[in-house]
């Protein structure tokens, strides 16, 4: 029997997850129908009863309702309780089983995909919102030698800097810092703010980016962002957008559901924009 999957969010029109999900499942051989679900903003919990009830399997969640869907899990796995926030669950035995891959995925790219070790590199993260929260754990566990949070408002990167400490396993030093104090240049600059959706560019130094750094927009599908040209307009050739992370926190979920870990490489080649 063909076991159901969805996307839910609002909107979901632009969702590039069943396209993923179908492409795992031809190259796996696995029997699953993945659709789309839109929600009214205020009905989540409604949309998702009625799914499951349907006999639906497993749903990734896309904004707005990551939120809902941490209150909605009855067993929350470390990653969206670090995330503080869920974009997988599945459904068994009547539990609502709820993840957050994005991290993974994000480290995944970087080590795997763009053959980017991180271990004692220094390592500079923009924002201090949901994104970086779900990937402080994946990025400290691969042992980078400093990991700074830059943020407009600082207290939230002070916060998180503080909360990734207490955290962690390993005893990587974790900086909070505003824009203006941060020092020195870094292997690898991650922009996972929000900046790039509305096509801002965040206040950095271009002073930033050390020879040989990859810089990566955790954003995908704007192409070359204000991020990305002030990379590249510091002499950085090293230019990633979040396509790869995309793909790979899909991977994790698609494996988490159905025990077989597809390969990444063709989808990933098939959802590149070209940046010019
Ligand atoms: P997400 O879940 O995508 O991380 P969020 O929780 O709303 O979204 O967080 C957005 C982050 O992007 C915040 O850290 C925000 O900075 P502030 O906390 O100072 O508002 C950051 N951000 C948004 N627009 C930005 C911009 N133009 N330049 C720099 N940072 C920006």
């Amino acid at each position: 029997m063909t076991d159901r999957y969805a996307v839910i969010g609002n909107p979901i029109e632009q969702s590039k997850s069943p396209l993923i999900h179908t492409a795992f499942a031809q190259v796996t051989g696995q029997d699953i129908e993945y659709t789309k679900l839109w929600a009214p903003l205020e009905g989540f919990a409604a949309a998702v009863d009625a799914f499951r009830a349907m006999g639906g399997r497993g749903m990734n969640v896309t904004a707005p309702f990551k939120l809902d869907a941490f209150a909605y899990a009855t067993d929350l796995a470390p990653s969206a309780q670090m995330a503080g926030a869920v974009n997988a669950m599945k459904f068994e035995d009547g539990k609502v089983y709820a993840e957050n891959f994005d991290g993974v995925g994000l480290v995944r790219d970087l080590v795997h995909n763009l053959a980017c070790a991180l271990q004692g590199r220094r390592v500079l993260i923009l924002g201090a919102g949901g994104a970086t929260r779900g990937a402080l754990l994946p990025l400290l566990a691969e042992q980078p030698g400093e990991l700074v949070i830059v943020n407009r408002t600082v207290a939230k990167a002070v916060e998180l800097a503080a909360l990734a400490q207490q955290h962690q396993t390993s005893r990587v030093p974790v900086k909070g810092l505003g824009y203006d104090d941060v020092q020195g240049a870094f292997d690898v600059v991650l922009n996972a703010s929000s900046s790039s959706l509305t096509a801002e560019l965040p206040p950095l130094n271009a002073g930033v980016f050390a020879p040989g750094c990859l810089a990566y927009d955790l954003t995908y599908g704007k192409g070359l962002t204000p991020f990305l040209q002030l990379a590249q307009q510091a002499g950085v050739t090293r230019l990633a957008d979040g396509v790869g992370m995309l793909a790979e926190q899909a991977a994790e979920a698609f494996a988490w559901w159905r025990g077989v870990r597809p390969n990444t490489a063709e989808v990933i080649q098939n959802l590149k924009v070209p940046w010019v």
